[in-house]
């Protein structure tokens, strides 16, 4: 099982605006991460980004997936009854142990969880050509540092780029 976190960043590594905005985050990004995701055929988000995403149009695309939302609540509003809450990063990965690759996808609070953990065992960033000065960043909370190990990189559209990291633990 490899735990894979993936994300649109800002060149500066925001994920959002302060107001949740992410339409600066273009349809060719969002078709190479809704692949990624389909072929894993699973996800974990954070309870702020599954309130988020779900509403969102695209989220469709995502009908077979098993998603897995991170939360202390149990009272949370799921969308389909496939989903599934788990209290904490290690119990949502118990849910998914059986696929090959299990994707993380933000936000900021949640990969920070994860990572502090060390749950993550290889990086996915598309950067996006954009510098956002204040926003959520694409880690937040407690204050720690990782070293990464460089795997590869490929442009995905004309202005992005796609980099590939191993964390090294
Ligand atoms: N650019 C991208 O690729 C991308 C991808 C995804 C999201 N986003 C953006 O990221 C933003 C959301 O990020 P965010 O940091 O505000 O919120 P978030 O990480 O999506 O969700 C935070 C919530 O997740 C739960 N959580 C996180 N760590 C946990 C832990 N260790 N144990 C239990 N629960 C835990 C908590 O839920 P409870 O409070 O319910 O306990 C916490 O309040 C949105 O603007 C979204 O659009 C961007």
């Amino acid at each position: 099982m490899k735990v894979i976190l993936y994300m649109a960043i800002s060149v500066n590594g925001m994920i959002a605006k302060s107001d949740d905005n992410t339409s600066w985050i273009t349809p060719e990004e969002w078709r190479s991460y809704s692949l990624f995701v389909r072929k894993a055929g699973n996800l974990i988000v954070g309870r702020r980004t599954y309130e988020i995403l779900t509403k969102q149009p695209e989220f469709a695309e995502f009908k077979d997936i098993k998603l897995v939302v991170v939360s202390k609540k149990q009272d949370i509003n799921l969308v389909s009854r496939k989903h599934l809450i788990a209290e904490s990063p290690k119990k949502a990965l118990t849910f998914l142990k059986n696929f090959k690759r299990i994707v993380v996808a933000g936000g900021g609070t949640l990969n920070n969880s994860f990572l502090e953990e060390n749950l993550i065992d290889e990086i996915y960033l598309d950067v996006e050509p954009i510098i956002i000065t204040t926003g959520i960043p694409l880690f937040k909370g407690k204050e720690f540092v990782k070293n990464l190990k460089f795997i590869n990189q490929q442009k995905i559209s004309e202005n992005e780029i796609q980099l590939h990291y191993t964390i090294v633990k």
